[in-house]
């Protein structure tokens, strides 16, 4: 078993929605999970090699189980289909992380939430903690109908001043106004959206002029593809070795042809797990989850789908 992963058995599916439940885990060792803060996420590690990453529908110090939220996806790469249709209660999986690109800042004065669809499980989440910190939160929860909301009672119990509804079969298929509704925030609070990349790119487009501190976003895909544009060299500093990447190849392929053991999970710039220490030159960032400033300093990079805008990248590695 590779390094970090922890043996675990799923010992319930409760139905979340149409075509939606949560999977509820624990360790075979019965020893309580690693902390997770809101907005993390882990990796399942399914039989046949494929590893699928899901947020966390509940954050804690020593959690006993690990939940996540999975919606069955028609383009399925096979990661949901498998959950729906062969994952039972009883089965045994390996889990890694876990990892948060999608952390909560628990002390903005109002925190406005975006969801759309299975996109909510990061959110229920920090909706949780903010309620334990007292913190003042408004959630707006965007999905097809009633019946593909998830957690859709516990979110009407919040009441109307708090959590605003936007189906799509209920309003013609109007979608949310999130430019009108950034635009009228208060210039302190934090912003956050998770759901599908249509949605995600109309909240980075609204939340363009803000702090990009005060923005946060969360991928499941990627937008861009990987750099293969090639034509330069990586120098492995702590291993003194030299890969040259061709037109083509991405970092990652070069170094595992080079039998470099790297660590990775999702392999399109969406998870965090193959970031790398950069020592220097200029990399080609293409991943989901650096920001702009993160970019910029160029201190580090996800070397699964990013390249190199310079002849010579040198990496910590
Ligand atoms: Fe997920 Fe690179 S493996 S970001």
């Amino acid at each position: 078993m590779p390094e970090g992963l922890i043996k675990a058995r799923l010992t319930a599916i409760r139905y979340a929605a149409r075509e939606t439940n949560l999977y509820e885990f624990s360790r075979l060792d019965g020893a309580a999970w690693p902390a997770a803060a809101p907005g993390a996420h882990v990796d399942l590690h399914l039989p046949g090699g494929l590893t699928r990453q899901y947020s966390l529908v509940r954050a804690g110090d020593a959690p006993r189980t690990y939940v996540v939220g999975v919606k069955r996806d028609r383009a399925s790469r096979g990661g949901s289909i498998y959950m729906h249709d062969q994952l039972r209660v009883g089965m045994e999986i390996e889990i890694g992380g876990p990892r948060n690109n999608f952390p909560l800042n628990e002390g903005a004065a109002l925190t406005i939430l975006f969801a759309g669809g299975i996109g909510v499980t990061p959110i229920m989440c920090m909706i949780e903690r903010l309620e334990q910190l007292g913190r003042a939160w408004r959630l707006y929860y965007s999905c097809r109908s009633r019946g593909e909301a998830a957690f859709l009672k516990a979110l009407e119990a919040k009441g109307a001043d708090k959590v605003v509804f936007n189906f799509d079969e209920e309003n013609g298929g109007r979608f949310l106004d999130i430019a009108g509704i950034a635009a009228a925030a208060p210039a302190d609070a934090h912003l956050y959206c998770c759901g599908p990349t249509p949605m995600l790119k109309a909240f980075e487009a609204a939340t363009a002029a803000l702090p990009r501190e005060n923005a946060h976003a969360e991928y499941f895909t990627a937008v861009e593809g990987a750099a293969a544009e090639g034509g330069y060299v990586v120098e492995l500093r702590r291993s003194k070795r030299e890969i040259a990447v061709p037109q083509g190849k991405t970092i990652l392929e070069m170094l595992r042809a080079a039998g470099v053991d790297v660590t990775t999970s999702c392999e399109e710039g969406v998870c965090g797990a193959c970031e790398t220490p950069v020592v220097s030159g200029l990399p080609d960032h293409r991943d989901m989850i650096l920001t702009a400033s993160e970019r910029a300093a160029g201190k580090t990079m996800m070397i699964c789908c990013s390249g190199s805008k310079s002849e010579r990248l040198v990496l910590d590695l």
